[in-house]
């Protein structure tokens, strides 16, 4: 299927891989390598959390990796769209969403992967167009059990969970029908980025993206 509406750009994307990385990064000259090893180990789908001063620049170094697909994530204002849009990003990624940030999103054309945890929440996501959303904080907020209970009522909707999610919960996340892929820091966490683990790093990529297949 060709992606027609943002909503379907992002579920393209999140159905590359099981696990999108969730990368807090503060030196962008680690970006590019950082970005490599991922896509190396089968991960193909990175989110980058303007958390950091660097992270804008990171983005423009991993979107000149080949094969990969680098979002912005933790994206909150209207600016940030822009400026994400502007270093190159090819989706954004939010804890929530407000009309706001999913007007801007559209004016830039960035594909948004929005939050949502309630059925309230998912359903005015609904109402703008979006059925591939973010579960988060997923753990806190009633991990696999609370998705499964979404499903009944919002069989249509899909969610990528994220915050809490490890290699030991996130198969319980991955067997659900309405559960694409994951979002997580455990692959790259800060400490391995830092020390230019690129090794471990694609080790564990590699094993994030067999997941789906246990
Ligand atoms: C975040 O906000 O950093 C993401 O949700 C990742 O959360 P995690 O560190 O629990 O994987």
């Amino acid at each position: 299927m060709i992606p027609q509406t943002q909503s379907e750009h992002t579920r393209a994307l999140c159905s590359l891989a099981p696990v999108i990385p969730v990368l807090v990064i503060d030196d962008a000259a680690q970006a590019g390598k950082l970005a490599e090893s991922l896509i190396s180990g089968g991960l193909p789908v990175l989110e980058v959390t303007l958390r950091t001063e660097a992270a804008l620049e990171a983005i423009s170094a991993m979107a000149r990796v080949a094969g990969g697909h680098v979002g912005a994530g933790t994206v909150l204002t209207p600016e940030q769209v822009y400026r994400a849009k502007d270093a190159g990003a090819s989706f954004a990624v939010a804890p929530g969403a407000t009309e706001t940030l999913i007007r801007a999103c559209e004016d830039a054309s960035l594909p948004l992967l929005p939050g949502a945890v309630t059925a309230s929440e998912v359903m005015q996501a609904n109402e703008f167009g979006y059925d591939m959303l973010k579960f988060f904080p997923a753990s806190t907020s009633g991990g696999a059990a609370a998705l499964k209970a979404l499903a009944a009522p919002l069989p249509h909707v899909s969610f990528c969970p994220t915050g809490g999610v490890t290699p030991e919960n996130a198969g319980n996340y991955l067997s659900l029908p309405n559960v694409v892929c994951v979002g997580s820091s455990w692959v790259a966490p800060g400490n391995a980025v830092a020390n230019g683990d690129w090794a471990g790093i694609e080790a564990r990529a590699r094993e994030a993206s067999q997941l789906r297949n246990r």
